[in-house]
């Protein structure tokens, strides 16, 4: 049973593999191995790591995306692999992710409109929702305003937009059903050094608002530094260290650690 002051997410012992065809055999690659980690209602658990260190395959996991090969992800204290159908659906609307790539991630033949009020429909009724047209349209205009766009969108299509915008349509979609986490996976990386600030600023300030819990993924240590609480390191798989962000970032252990904080130029002036 869930109760006050337990992690939102805890993630306990996940490995995942995935055969592989290596000459004639067929492998297993680890592709997260023994990954423990918890992320508390309200802070931001910044997750960094090189390409290929296994991130995005966490984060799939944690939406119930894909499977743990061993251990048990937790959100709410419900083990999201074993969750009933109608447990899933409830913790879907409590998740949301934003990827990042702004443009795949909405249906081109939809309309902005379509687009943000999409979860009410689907998810309308059991989350206790009006799904009138006027009641729709106006959550799509308060949804809109609140990522800074405005009622002009609504009957516009994804390319008409920059891909800062098409980033702030998809944030406005993940908030439609209110959720309390929000996955984000390199929501910035696709986007112009300032587009990108812009959009992390907006996080900000919606978290602040909101109240809400994120995972936020990034290879810029920098970025991470700026937005997390606490940040988890990943090498090929494995957390390697974890720590408050400030200290982390001042005093890293761990030598991949180092590199990655090396690796990344400081944010301009106009983020921090
Ligand atoms: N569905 C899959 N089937 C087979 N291999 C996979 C699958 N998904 C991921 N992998 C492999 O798992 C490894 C980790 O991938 P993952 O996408 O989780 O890394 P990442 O840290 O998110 O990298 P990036 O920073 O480039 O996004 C990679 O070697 C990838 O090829
Ligand atoms: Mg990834």
């Amino acid at each position: 049973m869930y109760h006050l002051g337990m992690a939102l997410v805890e993630v306990d012992g996940v490995s995942k593999s995935y055969p592989r065809r290596a000459g004639l055999r067929t492998e297993m690659q680890h592709v997260v191995e023994d990954v423990s980690l918890t992320i508390g209602s309200g802070e931001t658990l910044g997750l960094v790591g090189e390409s290929g260190s296994g991130k995005t395959t966490l984060a799939r996991m944690i939406l119930g995306l894909a499977e743990p090969s061993r251990g048990t992800v937790r959100v709410e204290g419900i083990d999201v692999a074993r969750a009933s159908r109608a447990e899933l659906r409830r913790l879907r609307r409590q998740m949301q992710p934003v990827f990042q790539d702004p443009y795949a991630a909405l249906n081109p033949r939809m309309n902005v409109l379509q687009i943000v009020t999409e979860p009410w429909v689907i998810h309308g009724r059991e989350a206790g929702m009006a799904r009138g047209r006027s009641a729709l349209r106006a959550k799509a205009v308060e949804l809109l305003g609140e990522v800074g766009l405005d009622e002009s969108a609504l009957g516009r299509h994804p390319h008409e937009f920059s891909g800062g915008q098409r980033q702030r349509i998809n944030i406005a979609r993940a908030l439609a059903l209110r959720p309390k986490l929000l996955i984000l996976d390199e929501p910035v990386s696709s986007l112009d050094v300032s587009v990108g600030a812009q959009i992390v600023n907006l996080l900000r300030r919606l978290q602040r608002e909101h109240g809400l819990t994120y995972l936020f993924i990034s290879h810029s240590m920098p970025l991470v530094r700026y937005l997390s609480t606490r940040i988890a390191v990943m090498e090929r798989g494995r957390l390697v260290e974890t720590g408050e962000a400030v200290a982390l970032c001042a005093n890293p252990q761990e030598k991949y650690t180092r590199r990655l904080i090396a690796a990344t130029p400081e944010l301009p002036a106009d983020v921090a």
